[in-house]
């Protein structure tokens, strides 16, 4: 049978997915990335836990052939060398990966940017199935983003197109990563969330205290599932975070719409599940502030494939790929 594998590399977790030829998902496994140990090691346990996965799936190594070989990164990557040229949550810098990858098992790998495969899983697997325009935008630690128009993946000219986290809304912000100000990964990430509650806490202001002890008391520990849960719990305070977190990524997914016309937005990641609260007032001001022709059509989805998206959708890369030339 032939098969198609596709990894997530996360910054806390691994997930390696074995898809079929009609891309159907039928093994997976996951893992603690343990970045902090080096590349090499992470290297050396993927290929373990993707070994272990065909082991456990199929009676026997003729019982399969495998197509190619997908892998989700979260960050800039360079398809045609295969390599991750800058992953900051791996602590990653110029990783031969694809390479690496090729020479293990012998058959094709394609690298690609995590949303731009959750958003090819979503489409080709999820939500999405039988859209021709629409966005993904995933949620979580960072904010990632992928668009299929016309029918197509867009890729870009180096495969590094929707970058969609970071869209400025304010140049006169706090600074990214990624060199910019303003993005709204800044505002609306789920680490975002939790350092602006931090920050305020630390300065002194009154309203994060059902927050804070959702964490146990230690600001380090707080995260934007405390958040949530505090506002769930009636916090007005964390509601009012939410929603401004909600806000900021409203704003820019009104370039997004303005750009790209697209018929469906798809919701992703772990912070998205927050649910209403976080959702309700980017609807609105999408609403609000986005041109009335283009934004009145758009229809909000959640994301179904959930933690899978990256793992399916860089597996899928495969069956999607007619001429997969930026292959390593
Ligand atoms: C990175 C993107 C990634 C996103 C979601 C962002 O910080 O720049 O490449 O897709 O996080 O993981
Ligand atoms: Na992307
Ligand atoms: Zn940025």
């Amino acid at each position: 049978e032939i098969i198609y594998i596709g990894i997530d590399l996360g910054g806390t977790k691994m997930l390696a997915a074995i898809v079929d030829a009609g891309g159907k998902l039928i093994a997976k496994a996951k893992e603690e990335t343990l970045a902090e140990r080096g590349a090499a090691d992470t290297i050396n346990r993927m290929e373990a836990m993707v070994r272990r996965l065909l082991a456990e799936t199929f009676a026997s190594s003729s019982a399969y052939a495998v197509w190619g070989i997908g892998i989700a990164v979260a960050g800039i990557l360079d398809p045609r060398q295969g390599t991750v040229v800058l992953a900051t949550n791996l602590r990653w810098e110029n990783v031969p990966l694809g390479r690496l990858f090729r020479a293990r098992f012998d058959c094709p790998v394609q690298v690609m940017n995590d949303a731009n495969a959750a958003a090819l899983g979503e489409w080709m697997a999820g939500t999405g199935a039988g859209a021709k325009d629409l966005i993904f935008v995933t949620v979580s630690t960072g904010i990632g983003g992928g668009i299929i128009s016309g029918g197509r993946l867009v890729l870009g000219a180096s495969n590094s197109a929707a970058e969609l986290g970071h869209i400025s809304i304010d140049r006169h912000g706090p600074l990214c990563a990624c060199g910019n100000r303003g993005c709204i990964e800044l505002y609306a990430s789920g680490n975002s969330i939790a350092r602006i509650v931090r920050d305020e806490i630390a300065a002194g202001e009154t309203g994060g205290e059902a927050i804070l002890r959702l964490a146990g008391g230690d600001p380090e520990r707080l995260t934007a599932e405390h958040v949530a849960a505090a506002a769930s719990q009636g916090s007005a305070y964390a509601a009012d975070k939410l929603a401004q977190a909600g806000a900021a990524l409203g704003i820019g997914m009104i370039s997004m719409i303005h750009l790209m016309n697209p018929k469906l937005v798809i919701l992703g990641g772990g912070v998205s599940r927050s649910g209403r609260l976080l959702l309700d007032p980017m609807r609105e001001t999408v609403k609000q502030y986005g041109i009335p022709g283009l934004v009145d059509g758009v229809e909000f989805k959640q994301a179904q494939l959930g933690e899978d998206a990256g793992g399916v959708g860089a597996a899928l890369w495969w069956r999607y790929a007619e001429q997969p030339v930026p292959v390593v």
